[in-house]
């Protein structure tokens, strides 16, 4: 999230409801797990630093120094990393972290991972990243579970990097090497255990979504392929779905999968498991190209990934008929980065939608480009954006803003906090709702006052109910 935005145009705000979005819930209140499975350390430098990490990011750049996952392994040593990314999991995200998301009415959250937490994915002669953190996976999923907490899985750290320079990525490196056809592979199946996972773990029965790559390089003419991830993501994760006896609306199986059995043939539900005889291999092997191979290539992953999670492997038995009992069963909402968040406008990722979906724009004003750097010029752009139209106009719905804060880039009063949040909150609200960036930052940083969730509420810049309005007309004055 650590990017700045560019911001187009104005235009007059005009009410959008998305309507019947198929998501869980009418409008997504939430809160990003930012900083637990992939660790950007500007949110905790104290921790980082008690971990055998270094600072350089304050004053230059995350890759000078050990500032990065990948480069706190690779200082430290695997053994000892294991270690302390154990630790740092354990504490950054517990059960007191779960209630005061419950109480703070939230219903929703967002989880970005790193694609090493499928460890069978990493190379480790050449990529280091902590070991074990699947298993921390699911038990915060419990904990949200038993909370009623709705979960987006995020593909947040992509193999071979995705973007330069940023901590987020896991390792800060101007070596971006995400966008070519080994590194897509991999993302296709670490999509297809997620998937798989997701149904067959009843931990992970709250996750709706799963989304395909966080903050792709802004410019499309940088990232060749990226239209192509965007449809296989899709072809994965219902190939994957469709072996499991979970079938959509709206998705063209017979095109798509290339599969003679019809769709309606499938078992729609878990009490209609009279056995079927289409097994992975098979299934595979009728799907074209890459999503056959990429549903062959992980059975071995899986068949490690369900060991690791204790949970029973469906794919290891040659019919897949009375396995469902118990499984998820709700089609994912595939998730991608909407249409405006490349400068250069490339594929539209509605294009690449089959079932259900839902879209994703990240908004931040302190890293400039997008207003002036004065709280009339904030209030101005804020009360007058039209991306939920615009996103609307091109089929990107329903869609959420999954990444904000309320960061500025010029010294706030705690009064204009107040209203920046109300304001950003109206707006965002046109849309299916809003995923704050983070829940927390660590104890005593000064980053606390605009990016840590529950510092904001308890200064009283959100409500006790998200869905409610310090001051209802706090853009009224600001409209063009
Ligand atoms: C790991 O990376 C090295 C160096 O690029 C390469 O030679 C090797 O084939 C890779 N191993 C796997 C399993 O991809
Ligand atoms: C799903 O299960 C219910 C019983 O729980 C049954 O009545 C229904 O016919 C089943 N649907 C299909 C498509 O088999
Ligand atoms: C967004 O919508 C506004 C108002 O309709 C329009 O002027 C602008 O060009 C649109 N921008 C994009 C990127 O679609
Ligand atoms: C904010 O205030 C501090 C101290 O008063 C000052 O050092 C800093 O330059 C100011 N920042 C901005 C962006 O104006």
């Amino acid at each position: 999230m650590w990017t700045s935005l560019v911001f187009f145009a104005l235009a007059t705000a005009v009410r959008v409801n998305s309507g019947s979005s198929g998501l869980p819930v009418d409008k997504v209140y939430g809160v990003n797990l930012g900083s637990w499975l992939v660790l950007e350390p500007w949110m905790l430098p104290n921790e980082w630093v008690s971990m055998g990490g270094d600072t350089c990011f304050e004053t230059g750049s995350c890759a000078d120094c050990a500032a990065s996952e990948f480069d706190l392994v690779k200082k430290i040593g695997q053994t000892k990393a294991d270690q302390v990314f154990q630790n740092h999991w354990e504490t950054w995200f517990t059960q007191s972290d779960v209630n005061n998301i419950a109480n703070a009415g939230l219903n929703t959250v967002r989880i970005p991972m790193g694609y090493w937490i499928i460890e069978d994915l990493v190379n480790r002669t050449t990529e280091f990243y902590p070991r074990g953190g699947i298993k921390q996976l699911k038990r915060g999923l419990q904990q949200l579970k038993n909370a009623r907490i709705n979960v987006l899985l995020d593909f947040h750290a992509m193999p071979g990097v995705s973007s330069s320079l940023q901590m987020f990525a896991g390792h800060c490196t101007s070596d971006v090497e995400f966008y070519t056809p080994p590194n897509y592979f991999r993302a296709l199946q670490w999509a297809a255990v997620t998937t798989f996972i997701s149904h067959v773990d009843p931990a992970f029965s709250t996750v709706f979504g799963i989304e395909a790559v966080n903050e792709p390089l802004m410019d499309s003419t940088q990232t060749p392929g990226y239209g192509d991830y965007l449809t296989d993501f899709t072809l994965v994760v219902r190939a994957m779905e469709f072996v499991l006896g979970i079938t959509c609306p709206n998705v063209e199986y017979a095109s798509l999968l290339k599969v003679s059995t019809p769709a309606n043939s499938r078992r729609s539900n878990a009490t209609a498991s009279s056995g079927s005889s289409l097994s992975l291999s098979s299934l595979a092997s009728n799907v074209g190209g890459r999503a056959g191979q990429i549903l062959l290539s992980v059975i071995p992953i899986i068949a490690d990934v369900s060991i690791e999670l204790g949970v029973p492997n469906p794919l290891a038995s040659a019919l897949f008929g009375g396995l469902l009992g118990g499984v998820n069963r709700q089609c994912l909402h595939t998730t991608f980065m909407d249409v405006l968040w490349q400068n250069v406008q490339g594929f539209n990722p509605a294009n690449a939608v089959q079932g259900p979906a839902m879209f994703d724009d990240h908004l931040y004003y302190n890293f400039g480009g997008v207003a002036d750097p004065n709280p009339t010029a904030y209030m101005t752009s804020i009360c007058n954006l039209p991306r939920v139209q615009n996103d609307t106009s091109l089929g990107n719905i329903p869609m959420v803003f999954g990444e904000w804060s309320i960061a500025t880039n010029f010294n706030a009063t705690d009064q204009f906090l107040t209203q920046w949040a109300d304001a950003q909150k109206l707006m965002y609200s046109q849309s299916s709702g809003w995923i704050f960036w983070s829940f927390k930052i660590e104890n005593g940083n000064s980053d606390q006052r605009e990016w840590d969730y529950f510092t904001a509420l308890e200064a009283g810049h959100f409500t006790k109910n998200p869905a409610v309005l310090n001051d209802p007309h706090v853009c009224d004055s600001f409209r063009t």
